[in-house]
């Protein structure tokens, strides 16, 4: 089993170093080279996260992994090649796509995330899950960044790869990503195994600002203290960094982050129109409900106080309301 294991690790291995070396070194890949440069991508950056071309070929990988002599049925079912029904050849996976490696927390290559170069669909191509990787229980780039994440004690979560990347090589380097999935468990105990303190920064749309909230309630559970950033509507942290810069970034995005109660009242609150009656005792009830859910009764007498002084609502009226809510599980 472990040598099993060993063979897929070694052909991971190989096909990072080998699309790296297509990507830096051929003509085949200046144009996938060009469009990571155009982006601000560095070749330093480039190196250190291993960054790769798949060629638009059927065979590429394949062929090379036969001189090699690896086993081509189990390399496939790591998802790396696939297999032509009629005829069970096996043909590369992965064919003119930017190869990001995925790496397990001891740093060994165990998936891939291809990406198109431009426009198309799917714009990711991702690993399938095996043995090796279960994108639930990993982080991306969280091997470079662990050390980094302990020293600041903080953890910046994002959503991408290339958030990773450009955030990292910017130096913000206390990152990781959730792969491409709602935050797990698993993730969110991993994140606070090297520190408390989690700000979320995901992009700056309606599904990352649900997501964010979702991952918040995760990280919560796992007994992190957790903010929640936010940017101009439609950049994500890749988008801002290269636009702003990485010290606008950790001073106005990360540094400015608003506690996950606070992000979470002000998305209630946008879209409502507070000076209507209505709207306004509905933000409130639907702010009650949420301090409800707070389990430090700190937490919740801050933001109560807070509610009443801002609406001239009695303490007494709040708190039973939010008693009200709490017993029917609101
Ligand atoms: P760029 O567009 O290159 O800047 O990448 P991005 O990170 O901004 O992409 P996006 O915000 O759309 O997606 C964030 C993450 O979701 C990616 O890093 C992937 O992990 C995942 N993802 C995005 N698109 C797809 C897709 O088409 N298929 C799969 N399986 N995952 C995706
Ligand atoms: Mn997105
Ligand atoms: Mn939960
Ligand atoms: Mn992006
Ligand atoms: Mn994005």
């Amino acid at each position: 089993k472990a040598s099993e294991n060993d063979v897929i690790y070694k052909a991971h291995d190989f096909l990072a170093k080998l699309y790296n070396h297509c990507m830096v070194k051929t003509p085949e890949g200046k144009g996938a080279r060009e469009y990571l440069n155009d982006r601000g991508f560095t070749d330093e950056m480039i190196e250190e996260f291993q960054l790769g071309f798949a060629p638009d070929s059927w065979d590429y990988a394949t062929n090379y992994l036969q001189k090699r002599n690896y086993p081509l049925p189990k390399v496939a079912d790591a998802g790396l090649l696939a297999k032509r029904e009629f005829d069970g050849k096996y043909f590369d996976r992965f064919r003119n796509r930017i190869m990001f490696p995925i790496w397990d927390p001891k740093g060994r290559p165990v998936a891939f995330g291809g990406r198109i170069i431009g426009s198309g669909e799917p714009k990711y191509l991702n690993s399938p899950e095996t043995t090796l990787f279960q994108k639930g229980k990993f982080l991306y780039g969280f091997h470079l960044t662990r050390s980094a994440i302990r020293m600041k004690d903080q953890a910046i979560l994002l959503e991408g790869y290339v958030d990773v990347i450009t955030a990292y090589g910017n130096g913000v380097q206390n990152v990781v990503a959730s792969l491409g999935t709602a935050l797990t468990k698993d993730q969110a105990k991993l994140i606070r195994r090297q520190t408390e303190s989690v700000v979320i920064c995901y992009d700056s749309d309606k599904a990352g600002t649900q997501a964010a909230i979702r991952a918040a309630d995760e990280l919560i559970e796992a007994g992190c203290y957790v903010r929640i950033a936010k940017m101009p509507d439609g950049l994500d942290p890749d988008d801002y960094i290269q636009t702003y810069g990485a010290e606008r970034f950790e001073k106005d995005v990360i540094g400015a982050a608003p506690t996950v109660m606070a992000f979470k009242m002000e998305v209630l609150r946008s879209g409502k129109n507070l000076s209507d009656e209505g709207e306004r005792i509905r933000y409130i009830e639907e702010v009650l409900k949420e301090i409800s859910g707070l389990t430090k009764a700190v937490e919740r007498d801050h933001y109560l106080r807070q509610l009443s002084e801002e609406f001239s609502l009695s303490l007494d009226a709040l708190k039973q309301q939010v008693f009200q809510f709490h017993k029917e599980g609101k």
